[in-house]
C-alpha cells in the first residue's frame, strides 16, 4: 500500500485502444513507492460496450462510470483530468474539448498534429488556468535521469559527439486496412509522428540537456519515403552549432534490435537497450582504455519495474496539480513546442504533410 496523505486525482479516459488499456493497467497497480493516488472516474468511449469491456478488463476495481461519448467525461463533475488516448489527429480537438470545461489535460504524443496546433492548446490551457502535459512518458522514467546525470553531470563520456537512435516496427503495413491510424494522413498517420518521435527524444535528451526555454532548433537535414502520404521510413540528421550530431530514424518495416541508441562522447559511449525504444530497460557505459580502444566490457546499469511504468508520469501530474502548477519541468510546453517544430522541418523536408500544415 501506498504511504497516506498522498494526493489523489481522479480520472477520465478518452478511447479504449493499446495505449489507454497500458496507462490504466498501470494506474490501479498497488505500488507502494507511489507518489500520488489515481481513481479512473469515468471511460468515454466511441461505444458504451467497448468502453464496459475495457472497464472490466482493464480497471475492475474502480467504481468507474462508462460512457458513450468523449463529451461525458469532460462534463462529469467527478473528473479532475482528462487522459487522451485517441489518434494524434484528434489531439487538437480533444484537448480544448476537455480545457473548454476546466478539466486538467495529459495527452499523448505526439501531441498534436503540428507545433501551431500544440501553441492553440497551451494559448486554451494558459487562458483557462489547468494543466497540460505531452505523455511523453519515457522522459519520466528514472532510467532516463540517470542517463542525463552521467552524460551531462558525470561527464561519464566526456564529450558527446554523435547520437544514433532507432526506433522502427514491423507493421506489415499493406496488410493493415486503409482507415489504420498507422496508414490514414487523416489520422494522423506515419512513422515519424508515431515511433519516430521516441527517436529524437533520445537525442535531444542526450545531445542537448538544455530541456525547455533555452534549448535550441538544431539544424535538420531529412528524407522521408512516404506511402499514399505518410512517411513509413525517415531518417534524420540534426547538427547543433558545437558540432554534435544526432542521427534519428524510423520506419515501420523493419524492428529495431535490442540496443536502440548509441551515444559517442570524447571518453567512451553509451548503449541504450530494452524491448523497444519506448520501453528502455538499461544503459551500458564503455570508456575508453588508457591504449584509446574502447571498453568491449561496459558497465550496466539496469532498471526494473512493476508494470510498463507509466505511473511515474501520472504520479508527476498528481504532485503539480496538487501543487498548483499548469505545467511540468520535466515536460514543459516549450519542451513540446521544440520536438513539434523539429518534427515539422523533418516532415516539410521529407514530404509528409497533414491537411492542418
Ligand atoms: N506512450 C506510448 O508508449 C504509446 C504507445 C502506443 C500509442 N501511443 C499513442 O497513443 C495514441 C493512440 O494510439 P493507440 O495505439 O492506442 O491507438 P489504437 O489502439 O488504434 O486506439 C485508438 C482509440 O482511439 C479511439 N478513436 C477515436 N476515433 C478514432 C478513429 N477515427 N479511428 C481509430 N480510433 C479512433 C478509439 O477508441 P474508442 O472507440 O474507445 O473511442 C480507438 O480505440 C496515439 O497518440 C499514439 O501515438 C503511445
Amino acid at each position: 500500500m501506498p504511504p497516506p496523505n498522498l494526493p489523489t486525482l481522479r480520472w477520465g479516459v478518452i478511447a479504449t485502444g493499446m495505449i489507454s488499456s497500458w496507462f490504466v493497467k498501470d494506474l490501479v497497480l498497488d505500488r507502494p513507492d507511489a507518489k500520488a493516488h489515481h481513481t479512473i472516474e469515468a471511460i468515454g468511449s466511441s461505444s458504451q460496450e467497448k468502453g464496459q469491456t475495457f472497464a472490466q478488463e482493464y480497471c475492475p476495481h474502480e467504481s468507474t462510470t462508462i460512457y458513450g461519448s468523449y463529451e461525458e467525461v469532460y462534463t462529469d463533475p467527478s473528473v479532475d483530468i482528462v487522459y487522451i488516448g485517441t489518434p494524434h489527429a484528434f489531439h487538437l480537438r480533444n484537448c480544448l474539448d476537455a480545457i473548454a470545461h476546466g478539466k486538467h489535460v495529459l495527452c499523448e504524443k505526439a501531441f498534436t498534429l503540428n507545433a501551431s496546433q500544440a501553441r492553440e492548446v497551451f494559448a486554451a490551457a494558459k487562458d483557462r488556468g489547468v494543466f497540460v502535459m505531452e505523455a511523453m512518458w519515457i522522459r519520466f522514467h528514472p532510467l532516463t535521469r540517470a542517463l542525463q546525470v552521467k552524460i551531462h553531470e558525470d561527464n561519464v563520456i566526456g564529450r558527446v559527439q554523435r547520437v544514433f537512435c532507432d526506433f522502427s516496427l514491423d507493421m506489415d503495413i499493406d496488410s493493415l486496412p486503409d482507415d489504420s491510424r498507422l496508414k490514414n494522413p487523416a489520422l494522423g498517420a506515419g512513422s515519424l509522428l508515431d515511433i519516430g518521435i521516441y527517436s529524437l527524444t533520445w537525442a535531444l535528451l542526450a545531445a542537448d540537456p538544455n530541456v525547455g526555454g533555452k534549448a535550441h532548433v538544431p539544424g535538420i537535414l531529412a528524407s522521408q519515403k512516404l506511402s499514399n502520404g505518410a512517411d513509413v521510413a525517415t531518417a534524420a540528421i540534426l547538427g547543433y552549432p558545437s558540432g554534435i550530431q544526432a542521427i534519428v530514424t524510423s520506419s515501420l518495416s523493419f524492428a529495431t534490435a535490442p540496443q536502440f541508441c548509441r551515444i559517442e562522447g570524447t571518453e567512451g559511449f553509451i548503449i541504450v537497450q530494452g524491448p523497444g525504444t519506448s520501453a528502455p530497460e538499461r544503459f551500458t557505459v564503455h570508456l575508453k582504455t588508457p591504449s584509446g580502444d574502447t571498453a568491449a566490457e561496459g558497465i550496466t546499469f539496469s532498471f526494473n519495474k512493476p508494470g510498463m511504468g507509466f505511473y511515474w508520469e501520472a504520479d508527476a501530474v498528481a504532485v503539480d496539480i496538487s501543487e498548483g502548477r499548469i505545467e511540468n519541468d520535466i515536460m514543459p510546453w516549450a519542451e513540446t513546442i521544440r520536438v513539434l517544430e523539429i518534427l515539422d522541418e523533418i516532415r516539410r523536408q521529407g514530404g509528409a504533410r497533414y491537411d492542418c500544415d
